[in-house]
Parts: C-alpha cells; structure tokens; sequence
C-alpha cells in the first residue's frame, strides 16, 4: 500500500476552492500569521532546514534561494524585491501546478506571501500559463479574497509588512518557463533567455532581487511553516525531503496524479499508484521528466524516485513527469517527437540550438529510413547533442543530450535494428 500525502493536494478535492472560507475552516492563512509573528529570518531558517528543494525541475535548495535574496544588497536607494511565481507549467506530461491552482489556490497564495515575507519582497507576479484558463480564475478570485481578508495589500495583518501579487500570462513559449526568459517576458520583452550569473537572487526582474519559485514549491510552505522543518524532513529522503506530486500518462490503466513521498520507487509508481501497465502490457520504458528528460528501462523499476539517485543512474526527477510506455511503443518514435518539440521551442537566438535542434531531427529522420550506416547515424545523433550541451546558451539547447543518450544507453539494440511501427497499446 502507498500512502499518499497531503501537502501540496491538502485541500485539493476537499474544499470549494472558489470559497476563501472553506480554505480558512482547514487552517488556512494559520500558517501566514505564524510566520508574520516570527522574524522574516526566521522564516528563512526553517524553510532552509526543511530541506525543500524547487519542484520545477532543477530541485535547487528553496531555503538557500530565499537567504541568498534577502541577502542581496539593493544598488539604488530605495531597496525593492521581488518574488515570482512561476506557473507557467510546460514540460510535456506534466500538470502538478494545475492540479494545486485549480483545486487549492489560497495556498499558492499564502505560501507566496510568507516566501515574500521571509526575502522583503513587497511586489509579486504569478506567471501562469495563459491557456490555464480555470487556473487564472482561481488565482484572480483567490488574490482577490485575501485582499479583502487583510492577507495581502497593505500592512498585512498589521504587521507592517505588505504585498501586493499581479497575474501575467505566458503566450505558450515552452522557453518563457525558463526563470531568466520568464523575467524577460514580465518585462515586456521578447522571451530570449539571460545569461547567467548574474542569478535571479542577485539581479532579477528589472535588475532588483528576486526570488523566483515553482507553484508546487511555494505550495509546501504553509505545511513547513506549522509542522516545523523537522517533521517534513521526516518525509522523503536524506536529501530530497518531503513529498513530491507525480503525473504519470501513457500506457496505464489509470494516467492522473498523486502526492508521495520522495524516493517512492518506480514500480511503485507504475503498479500501485497508477494502477499497473494497461491492458497488462509488458512495461518497457518510462520517460521521466518529460522532453527535457530521460528514458529508464524496466532494470530500473526499483530506483528510487528521488533527485540524486536518479541523478547517480544518468537520469532525471525533473518535473515529476512519468510517461510510461508498453513494450509495443517505439523508442525511435518518442525520440522523434522530442526532437521535433524542441526544435519548434527554440528561440534561435544561438547557432548551437537554432541549427542544431534541426540537425538532430533531420539526423534521426534519417535513422528512420536506414537500414545500413544506422549505427553512423545514432553515433552522429550522440554527437550533435553533446556538442550542443557543451555551447548551447541555455538550458533548452543543452536539454536534447539527455532523452539521446538515455536511449541509446538503454534501446541502442532497438535503435540500430527495429523498423518503426504504430502503437497498439491505445
Ligand atoms: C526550457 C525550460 C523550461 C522550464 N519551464 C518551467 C516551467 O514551466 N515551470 C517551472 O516551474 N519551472 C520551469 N523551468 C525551471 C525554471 O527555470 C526554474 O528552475 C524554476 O522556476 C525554479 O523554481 P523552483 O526552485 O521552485 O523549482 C524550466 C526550465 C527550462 C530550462
Ligand atoms: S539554446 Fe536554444 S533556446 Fe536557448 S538561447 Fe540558444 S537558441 Fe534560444
């Protein structure tokens, strides 16, 4: 049996999410004013202890990210910081921050507040996803609520801390979710990502400290902030504290989500959670992370569901994604639509990414049809990638090597000899 947890999905399922007072009836905005109660730098000490890591992808420490903003010294006079939400939420396979503001958004809200309270930030933007359409009325009418609440504006509580959280819409660039192109976008300007350093803590949106967070992220704060960073470390692993939101699609008989702890295993995942491979199919692949993510094999069925030990076999945790395939989908053909998403996402402001994403799908449409130099072919695919990793400028050009290499480590045998052929698991 697993458990399934209630941290960020606390509400979610259980309360009118429409209704400011249904969130309150279960404790909501207690967590708020704890932490107004407690030194800012108090609030940042136990997040930090908690061992939160970012759950939008990178797993960066969300604690260190707050000390390093609130840290950050203000050139101009008049110190201004912000906090960001990032809720634009376009890794394939996933939809965790959808589940949360749809179903939950107060928490969102309250976790965005005290996140803001512990680095100073007194202006906030929530970037979501502009095709999220009952997101956006949550969050609108969730803002609004807590306004007139007293739990956002000005001189929140009394406490002489204020806020005040504005919505932005992303226009359905998969890049605008990379944090540096998303402070671009916000700023009114075209979506091409920065160079980092400096980092966002440092120098952020208009040039001014901020902290930037993933929807699910901010949403474990309320909890942290109640039942104290030891308990939450008592969840998860070592080093990947707490639970985690998993959405697994494909060939299962029941594709959605649920909340587990970190280090959950795979098999776990698949057999229990979503209840076994459809159809009773042999379970062949699962592709964890979504496009910017890995293959694994059934070998590692039993890894634990974690960022380092995941990280220890050359895969990744990333967004939570899980897209389970059946022994009768084609490596080749995932790989295909990998490629072809990350060449329609790229910003072409790099030669790296720009003419490489386009050589590595016109390389694997040639491994498509070939029946000799297969093997030239997959060698060349390793290669390209691994040249763009190496002078790509951002992320998104550095992201192919993973889904490539992962294949060929695991399905080289597949990719040198299987012809493609269609799906009949659906
Ligand atoms: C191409 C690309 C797209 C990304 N898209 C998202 C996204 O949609 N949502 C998200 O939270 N993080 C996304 N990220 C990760 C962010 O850059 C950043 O790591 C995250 O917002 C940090 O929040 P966290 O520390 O709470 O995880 C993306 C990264 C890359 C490289
Ligand atoms: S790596 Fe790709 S997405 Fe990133 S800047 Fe270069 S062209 Fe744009």
């Amino acid at each position: 049996m697993i458990t399934e947890y209630n941290i960020a999905l606390r509400n979610v399922g259980k309360i009118n999410p429409a209704s400011i007072q249904d969130y309150m009836d279960r404790g909501g905005y207690e967590a708020l004013k704890k932490a107004l109660q407690s030194p800012s730098e108090k609030v940042v000490h136990d997040i930090t202890k908690s061992g939160l890591r970012g759950r939008g992808g990178a797993g960066f420490s969300t604690g260190l990210k707050k000390k390093y903003t609130s840290q950050a010294s203000c050139v101009l006079l008049e110190c201004m910081r912000y906090i960001v939400c990032n809720a634009d939420e376009g890794e394939p396979g996933t939809f965790k921050d959808r589940i949360i503001m749809e179903g939950d958004p107060h928490l969102l809200v309250e976790g965005m507040v005290i996140a803001a309270y512990g680095v100073g930030a007194e202006r906030g933007y929530i970037y979501i996803r502009g095709e999220y359409h009952q997101s956006i009325t949550m969050i609108r009418n969730a803002l609004a609520h807590a306004h007139v609440h007293g739990f956002l504006g000005n001189n929140i509580l009394g406490s002489g801390f204020s806020l005040d959280i504005e919505i932005k819409l992303g226009a359905g660039s998969y890049l605008c979710g990379e944090e540096l192109t998303l402070l671009e976008s916000l700023e009114g300007k075209r979506g091409y990502p920065r160079i980092k350093p400096p980092f966002p803590a440092e120098s952020g949106l208009f040039g001014k400290p901020t902290l930037i967070n993933n929807v699910e992220t901010l949403s474990h704060i309320p909890t942290i902030m109640i039942n104290g960073a030891r308990w939450y470390r008592q969840l998860g692993t070592e080093t990947s504290p707490g639970t985690k939101i998993f959405t697994i699609s494909g060939d299962v008989k029941n594709p959605g989500y649920a909340e587990v702890e970190m280090g959950v295993s795979l098999s776990d995942l698949i057999y229990r959670v979503a209840g076994g491979m459809k159809d009773e199919r042999p379970f062949k692949a699962a592709l964890l992370g979504g496009a910017a993510g890995t293959f694994v094999p059934e070998s590692l069925l039993d890894v634990s569901m974690d960022f380092d030990a995941l990280k220890e076999k050359g895969a990744v945790l990333g967004s939570g994604a899980v897209i389970v395939m059946c022994n009768d989908q084609s490596i080749l053909m995932m790989l295909d639509s990998i490629l072809r998403f990350f060449e329609h996402e790229s910003c072409g402001k790099c030669v790296p990414c720009r003419v490489g994403t386009k050589q590595l799908v016109d390389l694997l449409e040639k491994l498509k049809g070939a029946d000799d130099k297969r093997s030239d072919h997959i060698d060349a695919l390793v290669y390209q990638s691994e040249l763009m990793a190496k002078t790509a400028l951002c992320p998104l050009g550095q992201s192919p090597v993973l889904a490539i290499n992962s294949a060929v480590r695991y399905f080289r045998d597949e990719l040198e000899t299987t012809q493609i052929s269609q799906s009949r698991c659906r």
